[in-house]
């Protein structure tokens, strides 16, 4: 079995967790490559739902390697809870999650700055987890690793600098309180003391997992329009979500990446502010958003939701040269007739021919929309493409001429059996 990787094609929550889950059986080992506790992948196993933050979401397979690659900015107390978490849930944990030492470490200064960031005027609606300011500290060269936690008395002087240089910043840019060193220190050491043991040089260890050819399987969060380089920025995250990010996050060479599988849902979704041409605020919007259940898996805002916008999927798609696509939540659109999708943007008198770098020219792009007849058939207990109604695979073959990549696997409810490969 080669390598493969998974990524989401438009603005996060596909369906990453589950597709990851139902393919992780075929793999050895699974690596999360960026991205932080903003992410909120979710798994539903024999009915129970999980929602994995940090953790790779192939924990729930049986003797699976679970890698949280150097590109994650890790919360520590956000990873031990999950850890405690699944443990108490008797999910296999011990021994099988490596967190490498090359990660950087997310610090209450982190999210403090985050959430006073998004109360000034320039606010983009992130998730409040510290993950801008984690990765502007990487980028500056003041980060502080995991792999620092290995010797505690250099840790807490690490920390210490940095609160102390935090605090001038906090106080006179911002008019916060300062924050104490000692309270930081001793919660940090803690984490060090529990975290210790997972520790390791996963770049060495993913190397010597190719050496023995065991299977990888890349695990993307967010999704490529939200991407720093690539997405509608400045309403992206900081990290390279799409599969450009895979050799930077891991250490594994482009040429071993592999297959690429984009996870895109039938329609559109969006957490945060940014511009989202197909966005619905009507009742199918709203139809959409409690049908799809559509709240963020991680802070539980509820998603601006939309249709199905090919001009953006054709950019990532191509940008992370998926292979092959997963069609997530396809059960959510039976009832809606006629379905539309954005076959192409109009700004003013122009047609757009390629998304736009520029996010306000995303936003003064307005959708082209193509209708599509739908279909009132409850398609969730369909197994196999032939059972689909008709409306539906026409649906899905549109779907794949439009971004042009062959939709692999159709996934029909939340567990990992509602599934359909094709
Ligand atoms: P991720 O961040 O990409 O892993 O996606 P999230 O877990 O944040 O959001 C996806 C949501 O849709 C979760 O609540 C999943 O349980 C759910 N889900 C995934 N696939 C399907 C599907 O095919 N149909 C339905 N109805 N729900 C799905
Ligand atoms: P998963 O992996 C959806 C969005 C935030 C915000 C922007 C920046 O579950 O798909 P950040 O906290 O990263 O600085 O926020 O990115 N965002 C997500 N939206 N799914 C996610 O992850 C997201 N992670 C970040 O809502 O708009
Ligand atoms: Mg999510």
């Amino acid at each position: 079995m080669a390598n493969l990787c998974i990524a989401g094609l438009q603005w996060g929550d596909e369906g990453k967790g589950k597709i990851v889950d139902a393919l992780a059986p075929d793999f050895d080992v699974i690596v999360r490559y960026q991205g932080g506790s903003n992410a909120g992948h979710t798994v539903i196993v024999n009915g129970e739902k999980f929602v994995l933050h940090l953790v790779p979401s192939g924990v729930f397979r049986s003797g699976k390697l679970c890698v949280i690659g150097n590109g994650v900015v890790v919360d520590p107390a956000q990873l031990i809870e999950e850890i405690d978490a699944l443990a108490a849930k008797e999910v296999e944990i011990d021994g099988n999650v490596v967190l490498s030492d090359r990660a950087h470490i997310v610090f209450p200064y982190h999210k403090l700055l985050d959430s006073l960031k998004e109360a000034g005027e320039n606010g983009i609606g992130t998730t409040g987890r510290g993950i801008g300011p984690c990765y502007t500290d990487k980028a500056a060269r003041v980060g502080i690793r995991v792999g620092e936690m290995r010797d505690a008395e250099r840790f807490a002087e690490r920390i210490r600098a940095n609160v102390e240089e935090k605090n001038r910043v906090l106080t006179a840019l911002y008019g916060a309180d300062p924050l104490s060193a000692d309270a930081i220190v001793e919660e940090y050491l803690g984490y060090a003391e529990r975290l210790r043991p997972l520790i390791g040089d996963t770049v060495a260890l993913l190397a010597r997992c190719r050496r023995e050819e065991k299977a990888i399987l890349f695990e993307g969060a967010q999704g490529a329009l939200l991407d720093v380089e690539f997405g509608t920025y400045p309403y992206v995250t900081s990290s390279i979500a799409s599969t450009c990010g895979v050799s930077g996050g891991t250490g594994v060479p482009p040429s071993a990446i592999g297959r690429v599988l984009g996870i895109m849902k039938a329609y559109c979704t969006r957490v945060g502010e940014g511009p989202f041409p197909t966005e619905l605020t009507d009742d199918i919007g709203k139809l959409l958003s409690e049908r799809g259940d559509e709240f963020g898996a991680t802070t539980g805002r509820p998603r601006r939701c939309g249709w199905f916008d090919a001009v953006a999927v054709r950019h990532t798609a191509a940008l992370c040269g998926a292979d092959a696509v997963a069609l997530t939540k396809l059960d959510v659109l039976t009832g809606i007739d006629p379905i539309r999708v954005a076959v192409g943007y109009r700004r003013g008198t122009e047609t757009v021919k390629d998304f736009p770098a520029d996010s306000r020219a995303v936003a003064e792009s307005e959708a082209i929309y193509e209708s599509f007849p739908g279909w009132k058939e409850d398609i969730s207990a369909c197994r196999s493409f032939e059972e689909l109604p008709a409306a539906a695979r026409s649906y899905v073959q549109t779907l794949e001429k439009l971004v042009g990549v062959r939709v692999e696997t159709i996934s029909v409810g939340g567990d990992r059996n509602a599934t359909l490969c094709r």
